[in-house]
């Protein structure tokens, strides 16, 4: 097996491996393209970098990738979100033994401390033997970042103490990557500039990370061409809701097991995410009150049947309150004074600034519990008009339901990954293009809507859906081909 790994232990592998295997039967769209391109291996010769949760779903993904032909290593995207049995299955694969391990190289185990988030994350990118990655498949942008940071440091010969633009506007995470690469300097100060130079693009999940990508690309940075998987509609619009509508409820219920019938749940932001969070509070029997800033996503909320208010005028109503804006500050200090005593509070975001969790244990006196692994009471002393209370925070502020829980489950995971399989196609087939015929450059792109089709048409015989015939005059009547696309690019589902 090439290269190190590091992961809990491998003595998990076998129990990783059960789950795998039961995660092949719900993911239908993966399996179909491992059946349509294992034997042509169109992979073969891409070296793809990824960096995303390392779940028993995304093992199944890293499989796929390995089945059409690439090399792979990988990291999480977050610090809570390693299946620590996935993990040591993918390392040994599924001709390996925890003594003979055969399968994919991982840096990522569930509660790493953020110097060991970077160092994984560098592990993808700085291959240890051989040439490294020339495609990287990302989950938030970290490791695409590192790359752009790295190069950057580099032009100017030093790590600046200020922010560079597209940085994350956390100091201490921030500082954690600037010595990071402070040292790089030191070993080699050409090393991000050989990385930069191999890669040939990237696959971006979630729409954080897409942000990061458009905001790169505007101001002319951008190394690579990206391709935002995310907007993809059977992405976003299945992933972002009908994920978070499974999984939300999931990591709350692990965390705290409190009934979430009969209360009150407060929804910031009425997104994809937010749309999937309101409605499995109102499935569990909850009154949902949702906070936009967007007036069409605002009067959405209120169509639905949710009240819409603002944080401060409801902050004392709400037993549960979950952060779904990818904005930072939402839920901050003088929210959390205001809350009832023993709400639950947790981000399901892709990052933790959310809620302000800086400002949290910077209250006078405070005093943080842990209850379990990723569940903490923050006891907040009386004071001035104000009788001791305590606040339950999950996952210290990160995404909740992979750090609670374990995201979503295989299905909706399916279509997102199929998505990233075929962009990770689209990409490495142009790269063996002249430079003078290739179609993608450093740009931000999506999947073409016929892909899309593909990807949701790969996922309905599992479920009995049993499409309608379009005639052809039919089809000639409403201006589509009788094989689609069906929608105009500007169509919003
Ligand atoms: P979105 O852009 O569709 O929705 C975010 C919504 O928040 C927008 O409607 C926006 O107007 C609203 N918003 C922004 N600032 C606000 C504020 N201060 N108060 C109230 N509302 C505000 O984005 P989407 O796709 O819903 O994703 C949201 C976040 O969730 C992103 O960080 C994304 O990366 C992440 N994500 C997490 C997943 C998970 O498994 N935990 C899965 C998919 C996405």
């Amino acid at each position: 097996m090439p290269g190190r790994y590091k992961v809990r232990s491998l003595a998990l592998a076998e129990s990783g491996r059960h789950q795998i295997r039961l995660a092949e039967h719900e993911m239908p769209g993966l399996m179909a393209l491992r059946a349509e391109y294992g034997e042509a291996r169109p992979l073969a010769g891409a070296r793809i970098a990824g960096s995303l949760h390392m779940t028993v779903q995304t093992a199944v993904l890293i499989e796929t990738l390995t089945a059409l032909g690439a090399e792979v290593r990988w990291a999480s995207c977050n610090i809570f979100s390693t299946q620590d049995e996935a993990a040591a299955a993918v390392v040994v694969g599924p001709d390996g033994t925890p003594e003979d391990p055969r399968g994919v190289p991982v840096f990522a185990w569930k509660g790493e401390t953020l110097e060991e988030y970077w160092d994984c994350t560098q592990q993808i990118l700085v291959w240890p033997e051989g040439e490294g990655p020339n495609l990287i498949l990302d989950d938030g942008g970290d490791a695409t970042l590192l790359v752009h940071l790295g190069l950057q440091y580099e032009r100017i010969g030093a790590v600046p103490p200020n922010t560079l633009p597209g940085e994350p506007d956390h100091t201490h995470e921030m500082n954690v990557v600037r010595d990071l690469l402070r040292r790089d300097l030191e070993i080699d100060p050409l090393r991000w500039t050989g990385v930069a130079e191999q890669i040939g693009g990237v696959t971006e999940e979630t729409t954080t990370g897409v942000h990061r990508l458009y905001h790169l690309a505007d101001s002319g940075e951008l190394l690579f061409p990206a391709i935002n998987v995310n907007d993809s509609v059977t992405k976003s619009k299945f992933d972002n809701k009908y994920g978070i509508r499974h999984s939300l409820p999931d990591g709350i219920n692990r965390a705290t097991d409190i009934l979430i019938g009969g209360k009150v749940a407060f929804v910031a932001g009425y997104g994809d995410v937010g749309k999937g969070a309101a409605e499995a509070f109102r499935g569990q029997g909850a009154r949902v009150i949702v906070s936009e800033v967007d007036p069409i996503c605002a009067l959405q909320a209120a169509m639905d049947g949710f009240q819409v208010a603002r944080l401060e005028d409801v902050v004392g109503e709400a037993d549960f309150f979950v952060t779904t804006t990818g904005n930072k500050d939402v839920i901050r200090v003088e929210h959390m004074l205001a809350m009832k005593d023993k709400a639950v509070v947790g981000n399901i975001g892709h990052f933790d600034n959310e809620i302000d969790m800086t400002g949290l244990a910077a209250v006078p006196d405070v005093v943080k519990t842990e209850i379990k692994p990723q569940v903490h009471e923050w006891t907040l002393p009386a004071a001035e008009g104000r009788a001791e209370r305590s606040v339950i925070v999950l996952s210290e502020g990160r995404l909740l339901n992979l750090g609670n829980a374990t995201g979503h489950p295989s299905f909706v995971m399916s279509n997102s990954f199929a998505n990233q399989v075929i962009g990770q196609l689209e990409l490495f087939a142009d790269m063996a293009r002249p430079a003078d015929e290739r179609q993608y450059a450093r740009q931000v792109y999506r999947l073409p809507k016929a892909l899309d089709e593909k990807v949701a048409r790969l996922h309905l015989d599992a479920l009995g859906v049993r499409l309608t015939d379009l005639s052809k005059e039919q089809a000639d009547y409403i201006g589509v081909p009788v094989e689609g696309p069906y929608k105009p690019e500007h169509y919003r589902y």
